[in-house]
């Protein structure tokens, strides 16, 4: 059975929100709201209003090498990053390619390549559902944290508006992640334009990730678990190899995707569910209509992660709807 909304509301101005949730038909019923759909899994029917982030445009400010540009939440987030590219304007150039919209950049503080939202971003502003007051969030407001934010914490209570982000017109390319500077070397790019490296970080992505217009996936299903370092010994003695990054306040991140690999599930598919071959973070849906399918298979990993490893995966997409009849909730 595929997920079905009761009702869906075409957003495309703050006016039409405020009509939306002003409606008699609406008031008292669930909303969520829906920006390009490529981080949540549907676990079954929406029994309320989607709203459809469709809010357009982009207002362009620059300040000597500043630039300053407020976004509507319902423009396409690598559209807005090929435009900037273009424009020579540095801070988005390593996050290209990453599906969504710009509104669903905030929410789980997107990331790659060794950047993150939170790098660039300003301000927002947004709408709350349930008293249609307009806000304005600063990034501490944001409280934005390795794919996390005060939006996905409080499960879409806000509506986003637009987002307001500093990008550079001086350019000093991040080029710190593994593999990135191996990739100019190949291609002799020794000052790689903005342009250039949007190019470069969309090819390796194109590589290693599916595209989820072809191949359904909401890409990371699992965030990157973070330990405290005096886990690592206990963690090497047992698997010498383990893929680990260091962070701030003495903790550790380890590579998910080496984790699930070594558990024997790269590739692996059961039923209508698997994980890409070249990508064990990422599962891929070969034809479930419903996420509960998608979410037990995470289990049986999480389960066999946990059991090897003694390491707990937090799954990353936004889960929607109930998740009755599942071990666990969410
Ligand atoms: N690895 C394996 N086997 C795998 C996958 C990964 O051994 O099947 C190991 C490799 O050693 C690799 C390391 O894991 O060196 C890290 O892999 P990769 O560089 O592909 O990145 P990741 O940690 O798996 C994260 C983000 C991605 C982002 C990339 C690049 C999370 C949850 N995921 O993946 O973000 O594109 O880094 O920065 O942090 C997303 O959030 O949806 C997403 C795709």
């Amino acid at each position: 059975m595929p997920s079905v909304a009761r009702f869906v509301g075409h957003v495309e101005s703050v006016e039409d929100l405020s009509d939306l949730l002003s409606d008699s038909r609406f008031t008292a019923i669930p909303k969520w709201v829906l920006g390009g759909g490529s981080n949540i899994v549907l676990l079954n029917d929406f029994p309320g209003l989607v709203l459809l982030n469709q809010i357009r445009g982009i207002d362009v400010r620059e300040q000597g090498d500043e630039v300053w540009i407020t976004v509507g939440a319902g423009e396409c987030w690598h559209d807005l990053v090929r435009f900037t590219a273009r424009s020579n304007w540095s801070g988005l150039e390593n996050l290209s390619l990453i599906p969504g919209s710009v509104g669903a950049a905030p929410v789980q503080n997107i990331g790659a390549y060794g950047v993150e939202l939170a790098d660039v971003f300003q301000h927002l502003d947004a709408v709350h559902l349930g008293s249609g007051e307009k806000r304005i969030f600063s990034r501490e407001q944001c409280q934005f944290s390795y794919r996390d934010s005060f939006f996905k914490q409080t499960k879409g209570e806000f509506f986003i508006v637009s987002v307001t982000l500093k990008l550079s017109k001086k350019y000093q390319p991040k080029i710190d992640y593994h593999g990135i500077q191996a990739a100019l070397e190949q291609r002799a790019w020794v000052n790689p334009s903005v342009l250039q490296m949007s190019d470069l970080i969309s090819e390796i992505r194109a590589i290693k990730l599916p595209d989820p217009i072809h191949v359904p996936n909401a890409g990371s299903f699992f965030k990157n678990p973070v330990v405290p370092e005096t886990e690592l010994p206990r963690l090497r003695a047992d698997h010498p190899d383990i893929v680990s990054f260091p962070q701030a306040n003495h903790k550790v991140k380890i590579a998910a995707g080496w984790l699930i690999e070594q558990c024997g599930w790269k590739g692996k598919r059961v039923g209508q569910v698997g994980t890409y071959a070249k990508q064990a973070l990422v599962l891929v849906n070969y034809g479930v209509r419903n996420g509960q399918e998608i979410i037990e298979f995470a289990e049986q990993i999480k389960t066999d992660v946990k059991s090897t490893f003694g390491i707990e995966l937090e799954i990353e997409p936004q889960l929607i709807g109930s998740t009755e009849g599942l071990a666990r909730q969410y």
